[in-house]
């Protein structure tokens, strides 16, 4: 399986503070979901036409089956991975947002200010998810089942 995870933030990428979000996926992912010694990793500044061109390449030219992105999911002016996301996905999958929301919300209530989302594109899933490294502790660990799943009908199985 090849998986590719991906930083939105342009304060990490200009190095004003270390990316902590990124290897929180990675460290859930290997704790829970596959034992995956070569994740792809990226760090790109909150743009969306860098987004979305990293996006199609780790599909289209990387082959990935999962990409996960953390990052710029809020309502600040330059958080558009949604966008970036809608721009390349074939289709949306509204309920891994919508599930990461709910399960947060619970527990802060400020989850509902992520608007996270996912969809595919080709046999490539790609998750959304917010950009606090506590936020991937909380929010990943309960998508696990269905990536898995729709990974798995990804590849007509
Ligand atoms: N979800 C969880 N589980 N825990 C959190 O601390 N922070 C929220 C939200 N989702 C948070 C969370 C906040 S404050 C924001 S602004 C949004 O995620 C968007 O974060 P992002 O722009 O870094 O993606």
């Amino acid at each position: 399986m090849k998986i590719a995870r991906v930083t939105l933030s342009d304060r990490a990428s200009s190095g004003v503070y270390a990316d902590l979000s990124g290897p929180e996926i990675e460290r859930v992912l290997r704790a829970g979901f596959v034992n995956e010694p070569g994740i792809i990793s990226r760090l790109i500044p909150d743009d969306r036409a860098m987004i979305a061109d990293t996006l199609r390449s780790l599909c289209d030219e990387e082959g990935c089956d999962l990409v996960v992105t953390t990052g710029g999911t809020g309502p600040a002016p330059r958080d558009v991975t949604p966008e970036a996301t809608r721009d390349v996905i074939d289709r949306e999958l509204p309920g891994f947002g919508e599930a990461m929301r709910a399960v947060s919300f619970a527990k802060v209530p400020t989850a509902i200010l992520s608007r996270a989302t996912a969809g595919t594109r080709g046999r490539t899933l790609i998750v959304n998810l917010p950009g606090n490294p506590r936020a991937i502790g909380e929010c990943l660990p309960p998508l696990l089942p269905a990536i898995r799943e729709c990974l798995k009908h990804l590849n007509g199985s």
